[in-house]
């Protein structure tokens, strides 16, 4: 079955069916769904979600963008909800500079913290990196995040880029993106890295694939991801949702 690797369903834009719309997931083919984290606010909501459904799990962390809301306590709140079984991942964590805020060097420190904290306790870390690749991939050596494991999500960078991540034993996190006109970046590099190093993901509000593209996402369009993914591998639609789904588990340690 389809495993949504990243989506937001505390989000505001899931206030009006939640409930309905996350029990209704099995019955459309999508196995399992791991709600990520972002801001300090998230990390209750994300831990309760996943303990209201079977097939719902979490990762905990604080998205570069409220980076400027952390404080040693909250790390250490983030530490204390990794013991819960339902927890499976530190994230999403990572470096943001499409923005002047928050500033760079806090970003930073953040992101360093959030790994080692995913190497203390044992888990793989979900990234997030936007127009800072060079940093990202800078901390992520100085931490040693080869010996954390991960995914790049929504990836965005070159093919190139996307093959040292490979090496470095992460995952790429491919979503509605790769059906955009627009993505010849994202096709490139899902045409080059293998399958077996793919995961399948919404970032649910957002990012929702053509032809649904500019409404609210959720994990019942990942089928034109699927597809989209198929074509350009020449391969069928089973084996990406089962390749992917297999790279999921592995990663998250649900095997
Ligand atoms: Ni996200």
């Amino acid at each position: 079955m389809i495993f949504d690797t990243h989506a937001h369903y505390d989000d505001e834009a899931f206030d009006s069916d939640r409930e309905e719309l996350l029990g209704s997931l099995p019955e459309a083919g999508i196995g399992r769904v791991v709600n990520i984290a972002a801001s300090p606010e998230s990390i209750d909501d994300c831990l309760a979600l996943a303990h209201r459904f079977d097939h719902v799990y979490c990762a905990l962390g604080i998205h570069p963008e409220h980076c400027a809301e952390m404080t040693e306590e909250i790390l250490e709140k983030i530490r204390r909800g990794l013991q819960d079984k339902k927890a499976v991942a530190v994230g999403e964590i990572g470096l943001d500079y499409y923005w002047p805020e928050p500033d760079r060097e806090i970003q930073k420190r953040w992101f360093a913290r959030q790994l080692q904290l995913a190497r203390e306790t044992g888990m793989p870390v979900v990234i997030h990196s936007r127009d800072a690749a060079a940093d990202t991939m800078k901390i992520m050596k100085e931490n040693h995040a080869e010996s954390i494991g991960g995914v790049v999500h929504c990836y965005s960078y070159s093919a190139e880029l996307a093959k040292e991540f490979v090496k470095m034993g992460f995952y790429i996190g491919v979503g509605g993106v790769v059906t955009f006109k627009n993505a010849r970046k994202l096709v490139e590099t899902v045409k080059e890295i293998p399958l077996g190093r793919i995961l399948l993901e919404t970032d649910c509000p957002y990012l929702a694939p053509v032809p649904f593209r500019g409404k609210r996402n959720s994990s019942l369009y990942l089928p034109f991801v699927v597809s989209r993914i198929a074509e350009i591998k020449g391969i069928t639609e089973e084996e990406v949702i089962r390749t992917t789904e297999r790279n999921a588990e592995m990663m998250y340690g649900l095997t």
